[in-house]
């Protein structure tokens, strides 16, 4: 066992034996797919009330112990995070913006009424986990390591009041492109039968109840022949909020990048730094309002030119086509847009070590 100070936080390791021998492992590797496969370790911390945080430790990656009580399956009461471990031509491991994700994490939880993990501590579990498990960070391209912190009730109690035992864990999944197209346009269905969120409600949170109601509109989408949907504000229906699992960005003719900005959308932090190095080529940024019938006109007149979805899992996937009930914007034959993939590649240049990192974006781990 080993143990690693994190302020105030100790970490314990206990090493588990392989799950799998080293050619099942660079079997996997060589093609992960996305969250299927899992590492030989998990880091763990427990929190009451009376306790606060403790008990930090890596340990063997297996089934958790949960009374049938526990408060996260009644109440949804969870938050969860991904970000992901690249590895670097020279072998070495960093993370992208891992104080970002720990900062959101924070405000989910304070929208779920759980409580904060310290940012160190989360940064620290995550160093923990994939040192420990550092031969499962892959180096075929395009592929990383997905890490997926998350935050769940544990306390065995049926009344509806915020949990006052609660466990953090981290998992980690080798991986490759979310989509099985990979990086090639993806259509996109517009549901106008649901909203994701509603204001005032949890849709800014990283919660799972937001993705449980997403799922049966994404059904739809599937027999559609499309990729993943798009929800309208819920208010009027009028306005872009965000796909099932990632944000969306469009962009103008003259190499604008328009964004919705909502409360009750998800934070993205890939969408926070493409735009960040579209503002760092001297492109025009706007986070404002965008109707439907923003993107529909502006793709007919000429004045809108691509559409993105981005996202930790998704990275930069150009959209082809939005498709509703007896309408379609754009053409599943148009090509990836330009600036969505040159945008894409300075990111995960970066993100590969294959460029400077401007802002110290990358943490080694
Ligand atoms: C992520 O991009 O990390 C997400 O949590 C979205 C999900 C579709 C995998």
């Amino acid at each position: 066992m080993t143990t690693d100070t994190a302020f105030g936080l100790e970490f314990s390791t206990t090493p588990s034996p392989d799950r799998r021998a080293a050619a099942e492992r660079e079997a996997i590797l060589a093609d992960p797919g996305f969250g299927k496969h899992f590492t030989d370790h998990m880091a763990t911390v427990h929190w009451t009330l009376d306790d606060g945080w403790h008990d930090a430790a890596v340990h063997a990656y297996g089934p958790l112990s949960l009374d049938p009580s526990a408060s996260v399956l009644h109440y949804a009461q969870e938050i969860f995070e991904g970000l992901k471990a690249y590895r670097h031509a020279d072998g070495s491991v960093w993370t992208f913006r891992p104080d970002a994700n720990a900062r959101r994490f924070q405000r989910s939880a304070r929208r779920l009424a759980l409580p904060e993990l310290p940012v160190e501590a989360f940064v620290e579990s995550i160093r923990q986990l994939v040192q420990t498990d550092v031969d499962w960070v892959p180096s075929a391209p395009e592929t990383s390591l997905y890490l997926r912190p998350f935050m769940i009730a544990t306390e065995s109690f049926l009344g509806v009041r915020a949990a006052q035992a609660v466990d953090y864990h981290c998992i980690a999944s080798p991986a490759g492109a979310y989509f099985t197209s990979g990086p090639k346009p993806v259509s996109i269905w517009l549901s106008t039968t649901y909203a994701r969120a509603g204001k005032g409600g949890t849709g800014a949170a990283k919660t799972g109840g937001n993705y449980a109601s997403s799922l049966l509109p994404q059904q739809e989408a599937y027999e559609h022949g499309c990729q993943q949907v798009m929800f309208l504000d819920s208010a009027e229906g009028t306005y872009l909020e965000e796909l099932g699992g990632m944000n969306v960005v469009l962009v103008k003719s003259d190499g604008t990048l328009v964004t919705p900005d909502s409360d009750s959308i998800l934070e993205g932090i890939t969408r926070d730094s493409i735009l960040q190095l579209a503002e760092d080529r001297g492109l025009r940024v706007e986070r404002r309002r965008v109707s439907l019938d923003e993107w529909r006109d502006g793709v007919a007149d000429g004045s809108i030119t691509e559409a993105f979805a981005c996202g930790t899992a998704a990275v930069v996937t150009p959209i082809a086509e939005l498709r509703g009930e007896g309408f379609t914007i754009g053409s599943p034959t148009e090509g990836a847009g330009e600036l969505t993939m040159s945008l894409r590649q300075e990111l995960t240049d970066i993100q590969y070590g294959r460029l400077p990192d401007p802002h110290g974006w990358m943490t080694k781990l």
